[in-house]
C-alpha cells in the first residue's frame, strides 16, 4: 500500500477515535486507521451504558465522588472533574444529534443505576448502548469529506523522527507495509482484555497502542490495574459474554449451587458492590462451595427482562439458558484495563507529536478502579479534548517531512525460531496475573514472559506475530508493575500485601523504555515536552 500523508493520523476506530475524527473535520486531512472491519472494537459492544449527571439527583460533583471513591485513591482529582463537568455537554450533543437513548413514558431520559453509582445516571439504549453510539458516530464521520477511513490497516509501530512522533507504519489487508505520515497522530486503540484466558473483550483488544507507544518511548501507568469483570457468561464452550451489571441495577442477584444469596454475607454493598469486590467474592464461594455461581432475574417480570435485555437474552439463549428463568453460570473475565498510556488533560502523552485517548490512555480518571459505564464517557469526552489539542500542536508544529519508509522504526527484535502461542500468554496471565496476584507467582510470570520478549519474531511485516508481540509486550508491563506495587488497591490484588497502604503507595507505577522506571507521587499536572 502507498504511503499516506495527512495532517491528523488516529489509530482505532472506536468512541474516543470517532469523537475526535469529528473534532477534527474541519481541520485538515485526517485519516483513521482500524485493524479491522469499523466496528469491530469494544465500543459496539458495550451494553449497561454511558454515565453523565444528567438527572435531576445529580451533579458533576456527585458523579465525582463516586469516581473518586470506586477509583480507591489513585483518580487524578483534576481528570475526573474533566470527565465529570464536560460529560453531561458530551452526552447532549449525542442526544441533539440523534442518539436513541430509552426514555420514560414522559419522554425523560431514562437512567439506570449501576454498582457504586449513588444515583440513577447511566443513559442507555436498553442493552446495547454501545452499537447505538457507536451507529450515530459512524454515520457522522461518513459524512465528512475530509477523514478517510482505512479498514483492515494495521499500526504496527510509531515513526519516530528527532525526539517526534510523525506517524505510524501500518500493513495493510494484503500484508503490505505503508508508513502513515502525520502532523499529530492519536493512538485509540482501545483494551487488551485478550491477554487473559478469561475476557469479554473482542478479537482485537491486544492492547497495541500500548506496545507502540512503549516501543516508541513514551510513558506507561498504572498497568497493574485490570478489571475484572464479575459476571461473564460461564458455559463451556460458548463465548464470555458480558452480563451486564445494569441486570443486577435492575434486581438481579448472585446465588450459590444451592440458590442461596452469598453477596449481603460477603460486602457491606452487597450484589451493588464495586466490581473488584464482586468479582472476588464469586471467586471465594466458588471455592468454597466446590459449586457454580449463578446470577437469577426470577424476582423480575419477565416481560420487562426480555424488553430491557433483549441482546444478553438472546446471547443466554444461545448457550440454551432463559434469562428470565433459568439460573445463569457466571465468573469472572478481563473487562478493562484502567492503565495505559500516560497522557495529560489534553490527552498528549509523553512523546511529542503522539496523543492516546479512550482504554488505551491513562488519563488517571478511573484511578485503582473504574466506576461502571466511565469508559464510553471517558472516550467521548477525551476523545473530543484530544481533538482539540491535536489542532493546536498541528497549527504550532505543521507537518513534519515524511520520510517514506525510512523513518526511525521505534523497536527492531532480533529474529528468534520460536516464541510463545497466544493460549500459552492468556493462561500465563489468567493463573498467574489476574484476579489473585502474589510475589512468587508475579515474579514467575515476568521472567517467562521477559524470556517470551526475548523470542519474538520482528513484528513488523506480519499480523499474527505482530498480535503475539503486543500481548507479550503488554503482559511484560503489567506483571512487572503488579509486582512491583505491594499491597492490594481497587483490582490489583495481592494476597501476600491484602491491605491498602497509603503511606507508601498512594502512587503510579510508571515505565518507559527509555529507562525511567519510577513510582510518581507527582503527576498531577500536564506533562511538558
Ligand atoms: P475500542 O472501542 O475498543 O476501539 C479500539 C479500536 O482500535 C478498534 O477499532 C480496533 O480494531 C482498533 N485497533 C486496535 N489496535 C489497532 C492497531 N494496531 N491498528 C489499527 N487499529 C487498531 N464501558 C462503558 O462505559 N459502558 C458499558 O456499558 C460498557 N460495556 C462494555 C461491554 C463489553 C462487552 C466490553 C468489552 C466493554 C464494555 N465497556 C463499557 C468498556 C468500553 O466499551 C470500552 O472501554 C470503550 O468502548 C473503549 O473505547 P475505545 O474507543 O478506547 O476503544
Ligand atoms: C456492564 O454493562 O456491566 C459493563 C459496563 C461497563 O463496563 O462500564
Amino acid at each position: 500500500m502507498a504511503d499516506l500523508e495527512c495532517d491528523f493520523l488516529i489509530v482505532g476506530s472506536g468512541i474516543a477515535a470517532l469523537r475526535a475524527a469529528i473534532e477534527l473535520a474541519d481541520d485538515g486531512q485526517t485519516v483513521v486507521l482500524t485493524k479491522g472491519g469499523a466496528e469491530q472494537g469494544s465500543t459496539a459492544f458495550a451494553q449497561g451504558g454511558i454515565a453523565a449527571a444528567v438527572g435531576d439527583a445529580d451533579s458533576p460533583e456527585l458523579h465525582a465522588a463516586d469516581t473518586l471513591a470506586a477509583g480507591d485513591g489513585l483518580c487524578r482529582p483534576d481528570a475526573v472533574r474533566v470527565l465529570t463537568t464536560l460529560g453531561p455537554r458530551y452526552v447532549r450533543e449525542l442526544i441533539d444529534w440523534g442518539a436513541r437513548f430509552d426514555r420514560e413514558t414522559d419522554g425523560r431520559i431514562a437512567l439506570a443505576r449501576e454498582a457504586a453509582h449513588s444515583v440513577r445516571r447511566v443513559l442507555h439504549a436498553r442493552d446495547a448502548t454501545g452499537r447505538e453510539i457507536s451507529r450515530l458516530l459512524w454515520q457522522r464521520v461518513s459524512a465528512l469529506t475530509r477523514v478517510r477511513v482505512i479498514e483492515h490497516a494495521l499500526a504496527v509501530d510509531a515513526v519516530v523522527a528527532d525526539g517526534r512522533c510523525t506517524g505510524a507504519r501500518y500493513l495493510d489487508g494484503q500484508g503490505r507495509q505503508g508508513v502513515a505520515s502525520a502532523a499529530a497522530t492519536l493512538l485509540a486503540t482501545g483494551g487488551a482484555g485478550q491477554l487473559f484466558r478469561e475476557t469479554t473483550n473482542p478479537p482485537v483488544a491486544t492492547g497495541d497502542g500500548i506496545a507502540i507507544a512503549y516501543r516508541a518511548g513514551a510513558r506507561m501507568a498504572d498497568l497493574e490495574f485490570v478489571q475484572f469483570h464479575p459476571t461473564a457468561l460461564d458455559v463451556d464452550g460458548a463465548p464470555r459474554f458480558l452480563l451486564s451489571e445494569a441486570l443486577r441495577g435492575e434486581g438481579a442477584v448472585l446465588v450459590n449451587e444451592a440458590g442461596v444469596r452469598f453477596m449481603q454475607h460477603a460486602d457491606p454493598a452487597g450484589d451493588l458492590a464495586p466490581r473488584d469486590r464482586v468479582a472476588r467474592a464469586i471467586a471465594r464461594e466458588a471455592e468454597r462451595s466446590g459449586g457454580r455461581v449463578y446470577l437469577t432475574l426470577e424476582d423480575l417480570p419477565p416481560d420487562f427482562v426480555q424488553t430491557r435485555f433483549p441482546t444478553i437474552a438472546a446471547a443466554c439463549a444461545r448457550a440454551g439458558l432463559d434469562l428470565a428463568r433459568d439460573r445463569i453460570p457466571v465468573g469472572p473475565a478481563a473487562h478493562y484495563l484502567m492503565g495505559g498510556v500516560d497522557v495529560d488533560l489534553d490527552g498528549r502523552t509523553s512523546l511529542s507529536g503522539l496523543f492516546a485517548a479512550g482504554e488505551v490512555a491513562c488519563s488517571g480518571v478511573h484511578g485503582a478502579n473504574r466506576l461502571a459505564s466511565n469508559s464510553l464517557l471517558e472516550g467521548l469526552v477525551f476523545g473530543a479534548v484530544a481533538g482539540v489539542a491535536m489542532r493546536r500542536w498541528a497549527a504550532e508544529n505543521g507537518r513534519p517531512v515524511p520520510s517514506p519508509g525510512s523513518g526511525a522504526r521505534a523497536s527492531v527484535q532480533p529474529e528468534r525460531a520460536s516464541g510463545p502461542t497466544e493460549s500459552e500468554v492468556r493462561d500465563l496471565m489468567w493463573r498467574d496475573v489476574g484476579l489473585f496476584r502474589d510475589g512468587p507467582r508475579l515474579a514467575r510470570a515476568r521472567d517467562t514472559l521477559g524470556e517470551w520478549e526475548a523470542a519474538l519474531e520482528p513484528a513488523v511485516s506480519d499480523p499474527d506475530a505482530a498480535r503475539l508481540t503486543s500481548l507479550v509486550t503488554v503482559g511484560c508491563l503489567m506483571a512487572r508493575a503488579a509486582l512491583r506495587r505491594e499491597e492490594s488497591r481497587g483490582a490489583h490484588y495481592r494476597s501476600d500485601f491484602p491491605e491498602r497502604n497509603d503511606i507508601d503507595w498512594a502512587r503510579h507505577v510508571t515505565e518507559s523504555r527509555n529507562g525511567e522506571t519510577g513510582i510518581d507521587a507527582g503527576r498531577t499536572g500536564p506533562i511538558r515536552h
